[in-house]
């Protein structure tokens, strides 16, 4: 049976009980789909009791339209959830994770700022602030994040480390629809046409000889690259899809 909590006051006295259990955790913002059901798959095979928190988090967001539009899927996302085995879903009022607005947050260093860092001004700040709240209303031994948001889990094991936040970070591998595309929320906003061109992305990612082939190959399918690079042995990219943010990334094949 799966509970959902609003309120971090009855959720704090829930953890009370919890207390001697492992505990793991998946956060996300909602609109749950195979990504997110293939992480609390996981979860729940590794730990005792198994936590989701489902909040669109608005300090993560650069730009207010994306925010507005991010797809909210409530009543589907806690009918997922029962189905994949979750016990606790934490779904918590805006007004209790920044009581006093965005008063407290985490500063990320210039060195971080790429890709995402760089193109999202203030994603880093607003998600390791809302992740470091996350992480500390739950205590949980582990928590799940998936490669699909790469640099995202890179900097959450970085900033876990180092602020001895007694949570081990757990990377799992991106899921992915029968034409390569990755799955995301973002998908829901996608046309038909837009959703079969974005399968590109893949193709590019693991084909080209280049990241210079591969930026072709996506603009040539109708997408407009914003970055395509190489770091930690692993190549990215974010396009646009019609209005649509998308981003992918794949490990490099080693020879
Ligand atoms: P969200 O985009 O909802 O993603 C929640 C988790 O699901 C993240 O760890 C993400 O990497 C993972 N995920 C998304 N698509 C996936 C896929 N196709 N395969 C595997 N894992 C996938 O990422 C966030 O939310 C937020 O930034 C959050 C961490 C919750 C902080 O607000």
């Amino acid at each position: 049976m799966t509970r959902a909590w609003r309120s971090t006051e009855s959720w704090r006295e829930r953890r009370g009980e919890l207390n001697g259990k492992r505990i793991g955790f998946v956060p996300t913002m909602g609109a749950l789909h195979r990504g997110h059901e293939s992480l609390v798959e996981r979860c729940r095979r590794e730990n005792d009791v198994v936590v989701v928190s489902i909040f669109v988090n608005p300090t993560q967001f650069n730009d207010p339209k994306d925010l507005e539009r991010y797809p909210r899927t409530l009543e589907a996302d806690l009918a997922l959830l029962e189905k994949a085995g979750a016990d606790e879903v934490l779904v918590p009022h805006r007004a209790e994770m920044y009581p006093h607005g965005y008063r407290f947050r985490i500063d990320v260093e210039d060195s971080v700022q790429v890709m995402e860092g760089l193109h999202r001004p203030g994603y880093f700040q607003g998600m390791t602030t809302v992740v470091m709240k996350l992480l500390n209303m739950v205590r949980a031994d582990r928590a799940y994040f998936g490669e699909k948001d790469f640099q995202q889990l890179r900097v959450v094991t970085d900033m876990v480390q180092e602020f001895f936040i007694p949570t081990e970070i757990v990377p799992c591998e991106t899921v992915r629809d029968e034409s390569g595309l990755a799955e995301s929320s973002r998908n829901q906003l996608l046309s038909p046409e837009a959703r079969a061109n974005a399968a590109v992305l893949y193709r590019a990612l693991t084909g080209a000889a280049s990241t210079g082939e591969a930026k072709a190959q996506i603009e040539a399918a109708g997408l407009r690259v914003e970055y395509l690079e190489e770091h930690w042995g692993r190549r990215f990219v974010a396009a646009y899809a019609d209005s649509v943010r998308l981003i992918d990334n794949v490990p490099l094949a080693s020879e």
